[in-house]
This record gives C-alpha cells, sequence and structure tokens, in this order.
C-alpha cells in the first residue's frame, strides 16, 4: 500500500445547519464554522468534512443542490468559506465539501431549462421519459418513498428521482453532464479545498435499458437496490472522475459506497482506487430490513464485532476504510450500539475506543466526541427529516400503533444526529441566541462542551487521549498502518483484537455490564488508556469491570 497524506489524519463531520449560529437566526453558518476551529485544533482534528452549504431550497437539508458555484445565504457568502479554507490550513486542517452528482435541485436551473424545452440540451441532463397514462416508466420506490417518477412540470414528460421529488437524478451517460461535474469539481479543489465526501455516487449508474423489478412491498413497487444490482459498469465514470479531478490535485476523496463487492474493494480503494477512502457501512446497515425501519433487529454487541471484523478482513491491507459510529444520516452510536439501559460514560468511551482503534480513517461525527445520545421524541410533528415521515407512514402502514410506530422512529430517525450541538448549558445549548431550527436534546443541561472540556474524565477527554495515541510518533506507525488481528472472538460480549506494526498493542472491550475476565499469560508492558482508574490485575488475569475498555502495549 503506497502511503498517503491523510493516512494518519482524523476526520470530523460537521453538520454546518446543526453546528453553530453566529448571528442568531436559529441555523448553525460558516462564521459559526470559523469560530469553532480552535476548538476542533485543540481535540486534535485534521480534517473537517462538511455537510452540503451550497445553494439549496433545503428540502433534503442541502442535498438538494440549485447552485454549485455559491454559498447558500444561510450558512454565509463565498467569502466566508475562502475564510473559512484559509483559517483552516493556518491550523494545518484541511476542508473537505460534500460532492452531491447523483441529483441536484428542481430549482437548478439545469432543471428549469429541462422543463422550458425536454428535448433540448438540458432535458438530456436528466432521465425524461413520455408520460404514459396509468403507467409508471419503472415500479422503483424512491428511498424517501413513492415512485422515483414525477411529471416534469409544464411538459408531457417525467423525470426521474431516486431519492425525494425535489432531488431529480443526473443523466451520467450524457458526457456533457460529466464535464460539468469535474469542472465544477476542480473549481473547488482550486480554491485550496482538501477534497470531498462523494454523497450517495452508488445511484449513478443505472440498470438501462430501464425495466421494472419484482415488487417487494404491498405498494406494487421494488427498492433501488434492485435496479443497482444489475448496473454494470459503474467504474467507467469513477475512474474518469478520479483521472480529471481528485488524482491531479492529489485531494482526499472519501465515497458514501454501499454494497461494493469484496472482489471490487481494490477498485475502489486500492493504490490507484477511484476513491482515496470509503465509508464502512457494514455496522450500520446490520439488523435493518427492507420492510422499513419499524421491521429492523436490534444489533447486539456479538454482532457489532462481527460486523467490524468483516469489514477489517475483506479490506485487509488493499486500503483505508473510514470508520464511523454515526453520521447525519442515522441515529447517535451510543444510542445504537450500547444495549439498552446501559448507556453511560463509560461505555460511550468503550464504544469509541473499539471504533477508533480499528484500521482506517477515524471520522468523528459533531457531537460524538460528547457522547451526544438520541432524542426523546414524543411526537412526529418534532421530527423534521424527510425520510423520518415516510418510515412513520409505512409503520402505520404495516399496521403498527402511532405509538410503536414514533417509537421505531425514534430509534432511526436521521434528526437524533441533527439536534444542535450542545456548547454549554446555557439556553439552546449555547448554539444560538435565537430559536433552534430543530429543537436541541434536552439533556444539554448534562451533556455539553463546556464542562466535559473542563473534567478530565469526561468523554471529550477520553476521545482527545484517543486522538493522542493516534499522533503519538512512538504508537503512531502501529495504530495507523499496523495490521488488525481479532483475539478471543468467540468470546460472547467481548470485542478484542490485537494491533500489530512495530509495536504490538490489544484492543480489549468489556461490552457488557458484568465484569469478566481475560488471561494475558506473558503480561504486557503498558496501560496506554484505560475508562477506568485502574486495572483489576492479578498475575496475568485481567478481570476487567462493566464495559471497561483497555489498549495494552504487549
Ligand atoms: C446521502 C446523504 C443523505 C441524503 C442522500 C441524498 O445518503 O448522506 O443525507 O439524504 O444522500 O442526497
Ligand atoms: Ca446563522
Amino acid at each position: 500500500m503506497i502511503k498517503k497524506w491523510w493516512h494518519d489524519k482524523v476526520a470530523y463531520q460537521i453538520y454546518p445547519k446543526s453546528f453553530y449560529d453566529s448571528n442568531g437566526d436559529g441555523i448553525g453558518d460558516i462564521p459559526g464554522i470559523i469560530s469553532k476551529l480552535d476548538y476542533l485544533q485543540d481535540l486534535g482534528v485534521d480534517i473537517v468534512w462538511l455537510s452540503p452549504c451550497y445553494r439549496s431550497p433545503l428540502a433534503d437539508q442541502g442535498y438538494d443542490i440549485s447552485d454549485y458555484y455559491n454559498i447558500d445565504p444561510r450558512f454565509g457568502t463565498m467569502e466566508d468559506m475562502e475564510r473559512l479554507i484559509t483559517e483552516a490550513k493556518k491550523r494545518n486542517m484541511y476542508i473537505l465539501m460534500d460532492l452531491v452528482v447523483n441529483h441536484c435541485s428542481d430549482e437548478h436551473e439545469w432543471f428549469r431549462k429541462a422543463c422550458e424545452d425536454p428535448d433540448g440540451k438540458y432535458g438530456n441532463f436528466f432521465y425524461l421519459r413520455d408520460k404514459k397514462d396509468g403507467e409508471l416508466p419503472t415500479n422503483w420506490r424512491s428511498y424517501f418513498g413513492g415512485p422515483v417518477w414525477e411529471g416534469l412540470p409544464g411538459t408531457d414528460k417525467q423525470y426521474l428521482h431516486v431519492f425525494h421529488k425535489k432531488q431529480p437524478d443526473l443523466n451520467w451517460e450524457n458526457p456533457e453532464l460529466r464535464e460539468e461535474v469535474y469542472k465544477n469539481i476542480n473549481w473547488w479543489l482550486d480554491k485550496g479545498l482538501g477534497g470531498f465526501r462523494i454523497d450517495a455516487i452508488i445511484n449513478i449508474k443505472k440498470a438501462l435499458p430501464f425495466r421494472n423489478y419484482a415488487p417487494d412491498r404491498d405498494d406494487g413497487l421494488c427498492s433501488i437496490h434492485a435496479m443497482l444490482q444489475e448496473a454494470k459498469g459503474i467504474g467507467e465514470f469513477l475512474g474518469e472522475m478520479r483521472d480529471r479531478t481528485f488524482k491531479k490535485y492529489d485531494a482526499f476523496a472519501v465515497g458514501e459506497v454501499f454494497n461494493e463487492k469484496p472482489e471490487e474493494i481494490p477498485d475502489f480503494i486500492g493504490d490507484n482506487g477511484y476513491f482515496s477512502s470509503m465509508f464502512d457501512f457494514n455496522e450500520t446497515i446490520f439488523g435493518k430490513s427492507q420492510k422499513g425501519w419499524y421491521d429492523a433487529q436490534p444489533v447486539t454487541p456479538d454482532d457489532y464485532k462481527k460486523c467490524c471484523f468483516e469489514s477489517q478482513a475483506k479490506v485487509g491491507d488493499i486500503g483505508f476504510l473510514s470508520n464511523i459510529i454515526e453520521n447525519h444520516d442515522e441515529p447517535r452510536g451510543v444510542s445504537h450500539y450500547i444495549p439498552e439501559g446501559d448507556c453511560c460514560e463509560e461505555s460511550k468511551k468503550m464504544l469509541a475506543a473499539l471504533n477508533f482503534m480499528l484500521r482506517g480513517l477515524p471520522f468523528i461525527y459533531q457531537g460524538q466526541e460528547l457522547g451526544m445520545e438520541n432524542v426523546p421524541f414524543t411526537s412526529i410533528e418534532e421530527v423534521d427529516d424527510i425520510s423520518s415521515h415516510d418510515e412513520y407512514k409505512v409503520a402505520l402502514e404495516a399496521g403498527l400503533s402511532p405509538e410503536e410506530a414514533l417509537k421505531a422512529v425514534s430509534e432511526f430517525s436521521r434528526d437524533n444526529a441533527r439536534t444542535p450541538m450542545q456548547w454549554s448549558d446555557e439556553a439552546n445549548a449555547g448554539f444560538t441566541t435565537g430559536t433552534p431550527w430543530l429543537r436541541v436534546n434536552p439533556n444539554y443541561t448534562s451533556i455539553n462542551a463546556e464542562e466535559q472540556m473542563k473534567d478530565p474524565k469526561s468523554v471529550w477527554n477520553f476521545y482527545k487521549k484517543l486522538i493522542s495515541l493516534r499522533k503519538n510518533p512512538a504508537y503512531k506507525e502501529t495504530v495507523v498502518y499496523g495490521a488488525l488481528e481479532p483475539v478471543w472472538e468467540e468470546r460472547h460480549n467481548l470485542m478484542a483484537y490485537y494491533r500489530k506494526g512495530d509495536k504490538t498493542l490489544l484492543v480489549v472491550g468489556n461490552y457488557q455490564r458484568e465484569a469478566q475476565e481475560i488471561v494475558l499469560p506473558g503480561g504486557h508492558r503498558k496501560v496506554l488508556l484505560n475508562n477506568y482508574g485502574d486495572v483489576a490485575e492479578d498475575n496475568g488475569r485481567i478481570r476487567l469491570y462493566g464495559y471497561q475498555v483497555l489498549i495494552l502495549e504487549m
């Protein structure tokens, strides 16, 4: 594996709308991010990924872009963005933007021009089909519910949208469209971006010609995955994009990739992969059901371990995964991966260490470093996210009561991760002086940055220690590049692995409330990190406390 500039870094995802509001309008913004760069630097972050802040109607919170060359006034100005890049550079930090090019907004000029002249140049930027009475071109269900087809305003045609109807899919088969995308990427890279996180990218290749697949719910529609599984040749688009853009700048590109086959991994993230890295979603998707969120199975500690190790084994030293426990599309990791009733400081730290020490690039999602938790929603009215509303409907249609449907949705709602960042115990968690666009999680009085930064035993300080260990010259080579070797894999509620480089480290977490014992015949040299004050050790036997995690130098 060729070494790259970003391998030893630590990345952090910002959801701009909810990070920090500088002007009291209740919406986080770029000046707000700039004012928190010192906070991120103090934590040890090097790479900052911003969820979209381009001009957008925010139908899907910015994942519906109406102008790829401008910043949405709610988030700030282009000067703010340029200042952010400059200020980040001063702190040796890199800014990544979100590249959302499977679709744009129906308010983008291309789409307006396509409506005016569907047979002209811009009609071919989208997938348009003639309207036929009572018949859809295909029976695919959009990710956010309902058919993927919608009438093209003012015409006798309809357009394809695999996400919301305000997110028309771009036609990647059209070289003119691809040129526009590359031009935009390079324009941003010329501004000094470190790279991009690449949104929903597996959707850009459609199986042609379009056809129906077997319906998988009573609505007579089928999941988009049925079509995607048959789509061949995405590599041609992705390879072209790499060569025309990222590669020339040695930029960092991390793909939102799902369902890749093991034999495709070298193509995606090998030395000359389409992307630098891709997110590991193996844990995220575990237990999810085709039927909807209401039918999902919980993830047990043993499932979590199995998923992590599967991904690690699949990738080996071909490349670098990007490891997460949460992002803006998922519930809070501590609420999702820690068994109900056991979410506490110790278990949060355990999960942090087990995830952070995996081989790959660690990504922290805003608030994860504080152990922010899911939101206790009391009504669907409190939820903003479009996919949550769809899943609520799906659950009701499946016969669940409103209470049960709300419970199912609460467990997975994307809004769990989108509530404002908890800066302090002041009003609105110190996020805004106005009214926040989404209600603050009421637990901000006990979970907030200000208090945790002062408390050496806080989750925040534990993250800080994990980050310093990754950067410590004595251990860096092992933490960054060392091979990962699972150990005691069959033991229930115990997750443990070696990282083997110029040193050997053992990461071991007791993933349960009850104590359990491990035996290390050769002993160990040093405790590098511990989420408890002591190690109950006797002659090579260690009795791990509930949710204790240790990083030991062997
Ligand atoms: C990705 C984004 C998600 C968005 C979707 C459509 O999955 O992470 O937030 O809704 O793409 O752009
Ligand atoms: Ca604002």
